[in-house]
């Protein structure tokens, strides 16, 4: 039984919660995987700075570069572009698999990183950089590989679906609310990524480039915020019958003066009746539909932000990537060590 030795860049909002579930539950989690997982440290700016949940003192390291060296698998969630990059291609080039939630680095920088993974056979898993919580990267780049995507329509950021649902239930001003969603662990570091429309256009562009099979740079995605949208817009909106959500849309598209066919990615705020389905996501949840041709309408919904929310996600990859290291191929395996007993009928208190 063999140990992975587990690199983290990055001990905030998410950071600190993968780092307090892979505490918690290690022992659990190496049973899944057939290898122990070992969590060799933690990168941060300030040694010193509070943490929730706490991270053991001895964990962590200002010394991110030293940390990767002889890291099995590194989890990047620092977040920004730099070092960012600079980091996840020295740990992809010293042999280890990568996990980032970082949508932004991922929009600006994909290709470059992918790229360097292909040339070396390392994987890259990314599975929370688009709705938190929510599996949407492996449907579309497995589940559907053999579909034909037509459109995604979604709601793909929780701090303004959580800002616009505050405004619309109780009157809270865009200010107040922000403040709010900060203080829960959904906002960017810079929360002009989310109210500006910037985190919805990064994370449309890695879905429409994972559905349509292609590469969508982010400069070619339509974008507007939230910014303008007064209390009264959405009270009027309400008394209209509608909610007023920040909607990220991608499909397939023959450009009417060209007769070309294409990928057409926007993110903009817009009215939905308030009977349909993405009306009724409310707080940071996200919610993001899918129309295949073969599928029909698929829909996946949940936490769309927040620490330990998107931590599973990262911790799903995890689970992949460490799979990957011990028994080769794509991560995908079946659990051959399960340890839990099955259950008499007689212990299952509700029958149906
Ligand atoms: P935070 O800002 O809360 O945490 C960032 C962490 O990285 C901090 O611990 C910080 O250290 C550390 N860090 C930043 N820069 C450096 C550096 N140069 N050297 C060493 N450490 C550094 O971010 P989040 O946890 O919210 O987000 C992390 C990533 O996950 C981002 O890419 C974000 O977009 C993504 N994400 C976030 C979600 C959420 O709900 N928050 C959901 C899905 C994805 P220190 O603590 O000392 O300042
Ligand atoms: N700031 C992001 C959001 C985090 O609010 O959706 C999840 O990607």
């Amino acid at each position: 039984y063999r140990n992975l030795r587990i690199a983290l860049l990055g001990g905030g909002s998410v950071g600190a919660s993968v780092a307090s579930l892979l505490l918690e539950h290690g022992e659990e989690l190496a049973n899944r995987v057939g290898a122990g997982l070992e969590l060799i440290g933690v990168a941060v700016r300030d040694l010193d700075a509070p943490r929730t949940p706490a991270i053991p003192r001895e964990l962590l390291t200002t010394d991110a570069e030293s940390l990767i060296l002889g890291a099995d698998i590194v989890i990047e969630l620092m977040g920004g572009l730099e070092p960012a990059r600079t980091l996840i291609l020295q740990a992809i080039n010293s042999g280890a698999d990568v996990i980032t939630a970082n949508k932004a680095l991922l929009a600006t920088h994909g290709p470059e990183l992918f790229e360097a993974a292909e040339q070396v056979g390392a994987q890259l898993y990314y599975e929370a950089a688009v709705g938190g919580a929510i599996p949407i990267i492996r449907p579309l780049r497995d589940s559907l590989a053999g579909d034909r995507v037509a459109r995604i329509l979604g709601i793909v950021n929780g701090t303004t679906n959580f800002i616009l649902d505050l405004m619309d239930r109780e009157g809270a001003s865009l200010e107040s609310a922000l403040a709010t969603a900060t203080a829960l662990g959904y906002a960017e570091a810079d929360p002009t990524a989310d109210i500006g429309g910037y985190d919805a256009a990064q994370k449309v562009a890695i879905l429409a480039s994972l559905a349509f099979h292609t590469t969508v740079p982010l400069e070619s995605v339509y974008r507007e915020g939230i910014t303008e949208i007064t209390r009264d817009e959405v009270e009027s909106a309400r008394k209209a019958g509608y909610v007023v959500k920040l909607l990220a849309i991608c499909e397939r598209l023959t450009d009417a003066e060209t007769g070309v066919d294409g990928v057409s990615a926007r993110v903009y705020p817009a009215l939905i009746p308030i009977s349909h389905p993405l009306a009724a996501v409310h707080g940071a949840n996200n919610a993001v539909f899918v129309e295949a041709e073969a599928a029909g309408d698929l829909m996946f919904y949940g936490a769309g932000a927040g620490g330990r929310e998107t931590a599973s996600a990262v911790l799903g990859d995890l689970v992949s990537a460490a799979r990957r290291h011990v028994i080769g191929g794509p991560g995908v395996a079946e659990s051959t060590h399960a340890n839990l007993p099955v259950l008499p009928i007689a212990s299952v208190t509700t029958r149906y």
